[in-house]
């Protein structure tokens, strides 16, 4: 957010010229063809959109009609005026606000950050992030935290949570904002999406899925704004995610549609142009995929100046422009709004029906008066106010009432929750010689900066060399009332067993001394080495090392160490190049665990927690071993040059180096315990009869089809422990596609994942249901999801490459 208020500091102003350029442009046309006519030479086979007219009406189907009766009350009684208001933000307490309209007992809408916490907020948790929730691959802990999360931004009088993020997918092991989501694989994703928005919304709060769509890279997701201080226009446009239909409906809209079919209230549009035309304004994916072939019944707000354009985005599909105002990230009221006013400009002069701002709203109350919104919710605590830099009071132009109770403490029991999620997101890579779980050492050592104390204050918006990291920066970051560091952590549990605790917690002196030289002459029993990894939106990663000099320091104190441990605390991939040093005997990924971090390590370290976090992504030898790169620059000046062609396709983390065979240092879904477990006995019993190709075409619902969700088969396996220590696992059913499918199917994809804990010696049947979708292939020709006729394979392993058990089926006979 420091980025933001400095860009609106700086004074730039948005491009009314181009505004009124795609305003002016069409009704009935998307935005895309008007600025830049279809051309195939230069665009490809893809890399275009096209319009999709008008913007369906909401119905409240699949369960909300109730709530949009009342929606329908409410509207019909709204001036024009209002109706503008309704859908356009204005500067408030809020990260994103609603005007209240008393008249008829509205209080507004308050909209908070973010996927990991209530941002602008005191006395609110630091919950893990989107990465290592997705490290549990526990379906108990996503719903319980989502759950957790949306009771305190409730309590803290937020109708709608920021959260979660399905976009960036994590098509690039580069992007900047990958730990904000869960996985680069689709199916992980999807149910992390499907539970965390039940936990939001069981919890009174209106989940937002974001950002849809494509927005894969950080690099130009914005345009660039001509930096003279009087006149401001656009130099270059915002990147261009362009995407196959294929690619866009297997891939990156999975869980899209698994948000939807969670019934989320909101969605967030991209920031980027999405096959040339702004994702705010892309009436292909608002109105055709989202709100026609999904069915979505909430409402689309743009991301914070993600609009560009009045009209073509209303009809287009956009509902609510955030924040409201104009200037890169709309955050200049003054100077106007491309709804808010425009709305009634628009109306007046017969350019926008008003039945399309009436369906803008009916989207935007029917999730309210559904969540029982209206009924005593709690108000906006006055402290979010002051905290608010995006829209501090100074930029105010409206009234806000701000009489409730200041600095409500929200955090409840979570800090314990919190700690055992880190703990169950913790994943051994790597222990040998059973260096781990720590057994009364001696002595240890700690070495690294990211072992101490935050030196920096509790809302870190930069990294700082000293102190442990346990989230990343920008939007997506949480503001700290505590932290529990490795050091302390590990001091506190130390005294149990009088061990001796040295530190070393600066990388510099560590990389370039003799360990030796250091420590007291008795070598230690374990050296444990602490490094992290830095991330944020609007900026990629140039590196996937561990940041100051991490890799050396290890090196370094594995020379003399023969019991070296390391535990990175990062924004996500790193390439490890010393996993394969002999004395690093154990390492950990703890990613961003939230406020608890020093406790859920330790919790593993000393095995009062079996380890069972399993990777979420891919760990290659090489950063370039990596597919899909970020584009980062462009040569040539034009408006329209940037461009991000996703010719990989379905290629992307696993599917890439399982369908090129390129070996990776752990693969994806790979994670140690301190016990073993064995599956066996895998078999597949059909749930339906008479199962063809197309689905039964049914009336659509929230997620689609109904038919693409209904269980066809359950794939069972029984899961033993056969170690001596109490532990989870995580069986994972890989699904091979017939020979019959359309070429560039990955050989394996995830279809199903169950978390177990098992007693030493225990056993159980875990199942799989797979639903039509699991065993479909989308054919871009009858736009329908299809099962090929054929054999599939059905592999249970405890990885993606550690596949155990296998079962073929043969749902359509060729
Ligand atoms: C399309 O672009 C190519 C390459 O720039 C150009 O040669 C061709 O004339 C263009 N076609 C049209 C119809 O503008
Ligand atoms: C939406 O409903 C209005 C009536 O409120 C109707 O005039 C309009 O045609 C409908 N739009 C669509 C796309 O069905
Ligand atoms: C920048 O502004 C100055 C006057 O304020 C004007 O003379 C100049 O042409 C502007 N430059 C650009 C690139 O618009
Ligand atoms: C309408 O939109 C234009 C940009 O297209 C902007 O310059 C103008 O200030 C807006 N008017 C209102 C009333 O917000
Ligand atoms: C109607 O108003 C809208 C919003 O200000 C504007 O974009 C559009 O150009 C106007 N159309 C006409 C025909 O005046
Ligand atoms: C202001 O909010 C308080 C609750 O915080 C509420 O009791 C009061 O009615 C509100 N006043 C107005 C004018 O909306
Ligand atoms: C860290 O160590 C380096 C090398 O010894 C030294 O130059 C630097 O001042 C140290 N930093 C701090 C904060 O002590
Ligand atoms: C490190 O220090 C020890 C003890 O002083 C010494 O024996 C050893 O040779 C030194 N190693 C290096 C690489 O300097
Ligand atoms: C491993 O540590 C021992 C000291 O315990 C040291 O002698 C040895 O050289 C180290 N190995 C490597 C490869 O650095
Ligand atoms: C490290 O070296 C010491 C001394 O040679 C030995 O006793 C110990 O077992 C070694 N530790 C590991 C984990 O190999
Ligand atoms: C830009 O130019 C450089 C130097 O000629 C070249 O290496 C690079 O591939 C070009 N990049 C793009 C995106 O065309
Ligand atoms: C699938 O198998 C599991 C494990 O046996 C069982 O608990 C579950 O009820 C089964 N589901 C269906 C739909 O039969």
């Amino acid at each position: 957010m420091a980025t933001f208020r400095s860009l609106l500091l700086s004074g730039l102003l948005a491009s009314t010229t181009k505004a009124q350029a795609f305003d002016a442009g069409v009704r009935g046309e998307d935005a895309f063809s008007y600025v830049q006519p279809l051309n195939t030479t230069i665009l490809g086979p893809y890399g275009h959109s096209p319009a999709v007219l008008p913007s369906p009406n909401t119905t409240g189907s699949g369960g909300w009609e109730e709530a949009f009766a009342k929606a329908q009350n409410f509207v019909s009684q709204l001036t024009l005026e209002e109706k503008a208001d309704m859908v356009t933000g204005q500067p408030g307490p809020c990260v994103g606000n609603i005007v209240a309209i008393p008249r008829l007992g509205f209080g507004g809408l308050c909209l908070q950050d973010g996927p990991l916490s209530i941002r602008v907020a005191d006395y609110a948790s630091v919950f893990s992030a989107g990465v290592s929730a997705a490290s549990t691959w526990d379906k108990n802990v996503l719903y319980e935290r989502g759950l957790a999360m949306g009771k305190e931004f409730k309590a803290k009088g937020a109708h709608i949570a920021l959260s979660p993020v399905a976009g960036p997918l994590g098509r690039s092991a580069y992007s900047g904002r990958n730990w904000e989501g869960f996985s680069p694989d689709p199916y992980l994703t999807g149910v992390a999406m499907e539970k965390t928005i039940r936990g939001h919304q069981d919890a009174g709060v209106q989940a937002t899925a974001k950002h849809y769509i494509g927005n894969e890279q950080e690099t130009q997701r914005n345009p660039t704004y001509d930096r003279n201080g009087t006149v401001t226009d656009v130099i270059q446009e915002a990147i261009s995610s362009n995407i196959d239909d294929r690619t866009m409906h297997e891939l990156y809209l999975w869980p899209f549609a698994n948000a939807v079919h969670a019934k989320c209230a909101s969605f967030m549009c991209a920031y980027q142009r999405l096959n040339g035309s702004y994702a705010c304004e892309n009436s292909k994916a608002l109105n055709g995929i989202l709100k026609e072939e999904l069915g979505f019944q909430g409402y689309v707000m743009s991301d914070w100046g993600g609009t560009h354009s009045g009209v073509a985005s209303i009809e287009g599909g956009l509902d609510m422009n955030m924040p409201g105002g104009l200037g890169p990230y709309g955050t200049v009221p003054e100077a106007g709004s491309f709804f808010g006013g425009n709305v009634t400009l628009a109306v007046n002069n017969g350019t926008v029906d008003v039945s399309r701002v009436d369906d803008m709203i009916l989207r935007i109350m029917t999730p309210y008066f559904w969540l029982g919104q209206d009924q005593d919710f709690p108000s906006v605590d006055p402290s979010s106010a002051d905290l608010n830099t995006f829209s501090p009071k100074s930029t105010w132009v409206r009234e806000w009432n701000l009489t409730g109770e200041r600095s409500r403490d929200v955090r409840g029991d979570h800090g314990e929750m919190i700690r055992r999620h880190g703990a169950e997101a913790t994943i051994l890579l790597k222990n040998e010689r059973n260096a781990l779980p720590l057994k009364a050492p001696k002595s240890i050592a700690v070495f690294g900066n990211d072992a101490g104390d935050d030196v920096m204050g509790f809302y870190n918006q930069g990294d700082f060399e000293y102190g442990t990291l346990v989230a990343g920066g920008g939007s997506g970051t949480g503001r700290l009332t505590y932290l529990v560091s490795p050091l302390a952590a590990i001091n506190a549990r130390a005294k149990e067993d009088n061990t001796l605790v040295q530190q070393w917690l600066n990388n510099t002196l560590i990389a370039n001394s003799n360990i030796t030289d250091l420590w007291i002459p008795e070598t230690p029993d374990a050296c444990l080495v602490f490094l992290k990894t830095w991330a944020e939106e609007a900026a990629d990663r140039q590196h996937l090392d561990v940041d100051w000099n991490g890799n050396e320091v290890v090196e370094s104190v594995a020379k003399f160490c023969n019991n070296t441990i390391v535990v990175t605390h990062s924004s996500g991939i790193n390439t490890l190049p010393f996993a394969d040093h002999p004395n690093v005997t154990a390492i950990l990924a703890a990613h961003y665990p939230g406020q608890e971090s020093g406790n859920s390590i330790v919790d593993v370290l000393y095995g009062d927690v079996n380890p069972s976090g399993k990777l979420p992504y891919t760990i290659a030898f090489n950063g370039s071993d990596y597919n899909a790169p970020p584009t980062t620059a462009v040569n040539t000046t034009g408006v329209y040059d940037w461009q991000s062609w996703f010719d990989e396709k379905l290629e992307i983390d696993y599917r890439y180096f399982d369908a090129h065979n390129i070996s990776v240092r752990y693969e994806f879904g790979f994670g140690l315990s301190y016990s073993t477990f064995e599956l066996s006995d895998a078999k597949a019993e059909p749930l339906a009869y008479g199962i063809i190709s197309k689905p039964e075409d049914l009336p659509i619902l929230p997620g689609g089809n109904p038919a693409l969700w209904e269980s066809v088969y359950n794939v069972t396996v029984s899961v033993a422990n056969k170690g001596d220590v109490d532990g989870a696992t995580v069986p994972q059913l890989y699904v091979t596609f017939p020979d019959s499918t359309p070429a560039g199917t990955p050989p394996r994809q995830l279809r199903g994942f169950e978390k177990v804990f098992l007693a030493a010696g225990e056993s159980q049947t875990v199942g799989f249901e797979l639903m039509r979708r699991d065993l479909s292939y989308w054919d871009v020709v009858s736009q329908e999801w299809l099962i090929p006729a054929g054999e599939f394979v059905l592999s249970v392993g405890f990885s993606s490459r550690d596949l155990k058990e296998v079962v073929k089926i043969t749902p359509v006979e060729a």
